[in-house]
């Protein structure tokens, strides 16, 4: 049984639930696009459900925070989860099914035996420190393009290695899902959004910052005419290293579809940082010279408004 609520959204808590609903879409010749998430959703969230309407008929919204992509020591029992204000962000937004399966629908069987392995794109960046994450993330996203069987899904180009990642899987499996990546959001002072932020102090919370402004710092030395990649990671290093409170895992200049590390940067080449401030791990990237501008600076979230 589905329970709809006041603005036309439709929760499927189950796989049985979750055919009926798409049942009823398919029925109606409606194209389905997913934005693939794991809740506490904000404007960053909320942009790729913009997008998606732009790309299909009716909006899927995933909910589910995937144990598979958490390692030993990370925040897996503390991730928020707040699914009533979920489902009343999402039908603000216009989403049609909000799909937001326990454990036990998700994965049945307990921990699927067979999974989907990254390959060397999963070794770098993130990769290096979060042994097993991307075998998680690109495993439960199989799942969800199989169980929903979208004609697109959408996610956000602030993951930027899950988002290549998931391009590539697509194409090398034939999954038959149009991948499409949108631009990240941000606070009023830069730093991207995310689910994290939420764990950080005011404090941590000032600290962090310096993540996109060592990134801006270094596209706007590639924009005065500095390619090398030694200068651009120094200038977001050295923002970093000003702060007592920030530990930096690594920044990387690397082709934003295949991941392979560059020496020269070239336009749209892909600037990553990843690092934490205290206990909060927080990652961030830019597009040298050619990131689109993002809708989030300079207005209040939606998240803010709603406070
Ligand atoms: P989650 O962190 O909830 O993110 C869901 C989607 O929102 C991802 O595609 C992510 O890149 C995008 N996103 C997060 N912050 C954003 C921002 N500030 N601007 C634009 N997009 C943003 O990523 C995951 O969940 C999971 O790994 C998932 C793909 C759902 C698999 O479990």
């Amino acid at each position: 049984m589905t329970a709809t609520r006041p603005a036309e959204v439709a929760i499927a808590r189950t796989r049985e639930e979750l055919s009926a609903e798409l049942d009823g879409l398919a029925r109606a010749g409606a194209s389905v696009a997913l934005v693939p998430t794991m809740g506490a959703l904000h404007e960053g969230h909320l942009s790729l459900v913009d997008r998606a309407h732009t790309l299909a008929d009716a909006v899927v919204v995933s909910i589910f925070v995937n144990p598979l992509q958490f390692g030993l020591g990370e925040d897996l029992s503390r991730y928020p989860r707040e699914l009533s204000r979920d489902v009343e962000l999402a039908a603000s937004r216009g989403v049609r099914l909000v799909f937001a399966p326990g454990d036990g629908d998700m994965y049945p069987e307990g921990a699927p035996i067979v999974r989907v392995k990254p390959g060397p794109m999963g070794e770098g960046l993130c990769g290096r420190f979060r042994p097993g994450h991307f075998e998680g993330v690109l495993t439960v996203v199989a799942k969800l393009f199989g169980l929903v069987r979208p004609q697109v899904a959408v996610f956000g180009r602030k993951d930027l290695q899950q988002a290549a990642l998931v391009r590539r899987m697509e194409r090398d499996l034939d999954l038959g899902v149009r991948v499409d990546v949108a631009p990240t959001v941000r606070e009023e002072d830069g730093l991207a959004l995310s689910s994290r932020n939420a764990y950080l102090s005011p404090d941590e919370r000032r600290h962090a910052r310096a993540f996109h402004r060592g990134l801006v710092r270094a596209d706007e030395a590639f924009q005065g005419g500095e390619t090398g990649r030694r200068a651009l990671t120094s200038l977001v290093e050295s923002e970093i290293r000003d702060h007592a409170g920030l530990e930096l895992q690594y920044v990387e200049l690397v082709d934003p579809e295949t991941l392979v590390p560059l020496e020269t940067a070239g336009r749209g080449s892909a600037l990553a940082v990843a690092g934490f401030s205290g206990a909060t791990r927080l990652i961030d990237n830019v597009l040298l010279g050619a990131d689109a501008p993002d809708p989030g600076v300079g207005r209040p979230t939606s998240v803010e408004r709603a406070r």
